[in-house]
Order: structure tokens, then sequence, then C-alpha cells
């Protein structure tokens, strides 16, 4: 069975969240699995990771947009030094930036990914069994294929599509079918949704089937999904849900070569003390204290905003008896409020931008981490601070319900039901309490490192529905 993943992000070339983490992972784990050939194929950036590889132009072409013609290469890694075959579909002018997002041409971009890659199957007459679209940036494909006669060659391949975040549906004006040579009028509704063009909305309605990354999330959706809950809904038959795993091979504490100290479950609480103590150093916090953290991107969603006073009456509620560490970047607004607390509070580490290291040696030194998502779809830290020991305080949403319960019901973390500084600060004060009970942490940070997270089990639930 041949499976083509597309997407826009992929660890290592390029990540910005979770998705990469998935997309970077779950071909590899696929392939594992005798008659597999599951590869990803991805947008070109200008980064690291291609100039330091080796690659081969596998295909040239053109696609036209907007009456402008554009010219296609695609390139193939030649080692196969992730575990699968990785393509890069590079468009010069549109395909050939650093990030994955944030250009004000964005839409046109992810337009050009999907005409380019379905140009060169066809070109090449390649027609994998599956083709697997991740979020919306994909999400025209299913359309494309059945509804365009330039692509006819790839009618009827099966076409699965993975909601990653549905906060997100790339919603475009009309207008922009001009960018779509491709479009017939008598196909609209297939990719209208309240008089825009929504590819999210497209993607449920045309795909085969479609899945979000948890039960939990699936479930949230047909009350919750700005706009698509009818839609959902109605397509209910065709929707599943399938909890991401993580790489155990790329995040494990014993070999991992961004911490300090390596250690697995028999060694663990030295292995985590020493870690905690290097970090504590690097940023003049005092090992001693129990140590909070927080890891990612600072929107609406993840309730970054919430963190200023979470960290406000976090500190003095306990009157600094304990640390916070946070890490990450986004909302400017998040990001000076806590500059500005990180001058008056010693007690608060604060390291603004994406650092992959560091996100590491924190989900190690870190004694608790806090995830206050007001939406998680699946969420991956919570994962990686459990296989390193660590305990999740998370609220109890979407695939953190499903991944992480509260140790009051023999779990591994602890759970908070609202998304407020005030629910928040409870559950700091809950975890001091299991801090300083003997025995306790020490017996949370064992089984924690046990849990099986892996991708061997996620991966076979999407072989299921591969199959199906
Ligand atoms: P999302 O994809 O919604 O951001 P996930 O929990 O699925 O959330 O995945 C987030 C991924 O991004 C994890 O691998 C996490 O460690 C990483 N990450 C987030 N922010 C940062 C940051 N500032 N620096 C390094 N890694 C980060
Ligand atoms: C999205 C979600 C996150 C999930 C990730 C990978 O970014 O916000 O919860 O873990 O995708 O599926």
């Amino acid at each position: 069975m041949k499976i083509i993943n597309l997407s826009m992000e992929c660890y290592p070339v390029a990540k910005v969240g979770g998705l990469a983490d998935v997309v970077g992972a779950l071909p590899k784990y696929l392939n594992k699995i005798e008659g597999i050939s599951a590869c990803v194929v991805m947008p070109f950036y200008d980064r690291s990771f291609v100039h330091q590889h080796e690659f081969e132009i596998v295909f040239e072409g053109q696609i036209r947009q907007n009456y402008q013609h554009f010219n296609v290469q695609v390139l193939k890694e030649k080692n196969d030094v992730l575990g699968f075959e990785l393509f890069l579909v590079k468009v010069p002018g549109l395909l050939d930036r650093e990030n994955p997002y944030g250009y004000w041409d964005e839409s046109q971009q992810f337009l050009a990914f999907q005409h380019a890659v379905l140009h060169w199957l066809t070109a090449q007459q390649i027609r994998p069994d599956i083709l697997h679209c991740h979020d919306y940036h994909t999400g025209l494909v299913p359309f494309m294929i059945e509804n365009c006669p330039e692509f006819g060659f790839l009618q009827g391949v099966k076409t699965i599509g993975t909601i990653h975040n549905g906060e997100y549906q790339g919603q475009m004006k009309w207008e922009m079918a001009d960018y779509f040579p491709w479009y017939r009028s008598e196909n609209a509704g297939l990719l209208d949704w309240d008089g825009v063009i929504n590819p999210l909305a497209a993607m449920i309605k045309c795909c085969h089937a479609f899945n979000a990354v948890s039960e939990g999330y699936l479930h949230e959706l047909f009350q919750h999904f700005r706009g698509l809950e009818r839609l959902v809904q109605q397509e209910h038959a065709k929707a599943f849900g399938i909890i991401n795993g993580i790489d155990t091979e790329v995040w494990d504490p014993a070999t991992d070569e961004f911490l300090d100290f390596n250690f697995n479950n028999e060694n663990a609480l030295q292995g985590k003390s020493e870690n905690k103590k290097a970090l504590c150093h690097a940023y003049g916090l005092n090992p001693d204290l129990p140590l909070f953290s927080f890891i990612g991107r600072f929107a609406g969603e993840k309730g970054a905003d919430l963190l200023p006073e979470i960290v406000a009456k976090a500190i003095q509620s306990t009157g600094g008896a304990l640390n916070i560490m946070i890490l990450g970047s986004g909302d400017k607004r998040i990001e000076f409020e806590l500059t500005e607390l990180n001058k008056t509070f010693d007690n608060l580490a604060l390291e603004l931008g994406y650092k992959e290291y560091l996100s590491h040696k924190i989900y190690a030194g870190a004694d608790f981490l806090l995830m206050p998502s007001r939406v998680e779809p699946c969420g991956l830290n919570q994962m990686y601070a459990m296989r390193y020991g660590t305990v999740p305080v998370v609220r109890y949403t979407g695939g953190l319900r499903d991944t992480v319960n509260d140790i009051s019901r023999g779990g591994s973390g602890l759970n908070f039901g609202s998304a407020t500084a005030e629910d928040v600060t409870h559950a700091i004060h809950r975890a001091l309490h299991i801090y300083y009970e003997p025995g306790m942490m020490g017996d949370l940070v064992h089984s924690n490192m046990k849990f099986d997270f892996s991708w061997d089990s996620s991966a076979l639930r999407y072989l299921d529905l591969y199959r199906r």
C-alpha cells in the first residue's frame, strides 16, 4: 500500500508545532510494517535541513494561477535519512521561502502547493493508494482530484483528511476562484461554506474519511467547530478520532543529545535532578524549589494570555516558594507582559522564541508542565513531559482529556476545569502538595515514564482506516 502524506510541516525539515512532529513520525512508523510504503510531500523551504542534505530533481513542470505561469520543481531527498521518502515542491516566487506561514499571499502559496503536487503526480502517472491530507492547507486536494479534468488520472484515489486544528480553516473570498484554473461553477457548493471558499469544509465534504487527532477532540467538534458543527454532524459516518503518538526515538531521555544528563527509569530521580540543576543554574533559579513550566505558542487556544496572571498569582500566593519557566512566542502583547513580569519576579525565567533544544531541557528538568489550553486537539507536550518524568497539569479538554487523568482517579497528572488563572493556581497548589508529600513525586516520575505513547499503536489505527 502506497501512502502519500501532504503537509506544510515535517520535523526536522520545518516545524512550527505538533503537525511537524506527527508528519515526521507517522510515515516512519508505518514503513516498519510490511507492505506499507509511506512518504511525505511538502513545500520547499530555504532552511538548514535542505542545505545540509542531498536532493535530486525528479520532476520539472509548470502550473498556471490567475493567468500567471509558475515553474515547478520536485526534489527528492537522496538517502531516506528520515525513514521515509521526502519530496519538496519548489515553485520559485511562492514556495521557496524560509517559513511555512505568515506571508501575505499564503492562500496562494497553499493553492500552488496542492496544484503543483497533483500536476506532478498526474504527469508522472504516480497513483498512490491513499493521499493523506493534513489540515486545511492541503484540504482542497480531495475536491481537486474528483472535480478537475486536468487531474483525471488520479480520480478514485482514496483521500483521508486529518484535522490537527479546526480553529484554522483557511477561508478565502470567492474572488480567489480566479486562482483555480480548474474551478467550474457547478461545483461551487463543494467549496463553499457560509458564502466563502472554506478549504477545511471542502476537505470534510470531499474526502473518503477524515479524522481528528483524538477521540475527545472529535467529540467536541460536533458541538464547537467554528461554524462547521452542522457539516461534521452531516458527515459523521466518515469521521474518526485517532490519538497522536510520539516518536520515542527522537524523544528518549536515555539518548537525547540536548540533555545535560541522560537518564532512564532506573536513575530517573538523579537524572531529573541533574537536568533541573543545570537549567536552574542557566536561568538563575533556585533548584531546591519546585519548577513549573510552559512550552508553546502564545495563542488564545493555548491559554497563553492567562500566563501573566498565573505567574503573578502563583508566585504571590506561595510567597515565592516555586519557580516558573516559560518558553514560547507569538502574541506580542503576551510577550510584552511576560517580559515586564520577568523584571519583577526572580522566580520567573522567560525565553522568547522557538528553541527546540531548550524544550527538551525543560521537559527533562521541570517537575510540572502547565497546559491551560482552551482548545487542544491532541497536544504532544504532555506526552513528551511524561516520557521525561514530568507531571502534566492540564485543562480537561480535547486530547488532554484522553491522555492525562487526574491523580485522584489513579492518573498521571492533574486536571482542572476551566481556563482561568484561578483554576490554574488552584491546580498549582494541589501540585505543590504532591511535591512535598514523601515518595509521591518519585512514584509519579517513575510511573509516567512507563506510559507507552509510542506511534506503534496509533500507526496501526491509521493503517486500519487506510484499509477501510
Ligand atoms: P501545537 O501544534 O498546537 O503547537 P502540540 O502540543 O501538538 O501543539 O505541539 C507543540 C510542539 O511544538 C511540541 O513539539 C513542542 O515541544 C514544540 N514547541 C512549541 N513551542 C515551542 C518553542 N517555543 N520552542 C521549542 N519547541 C516548541
Ligand atoms: C495541532 C494541535 C495540537 C496537536 C497537533 C498535532 O497543532 O493544536 O493539539 O497535537 O496539531 O496533531
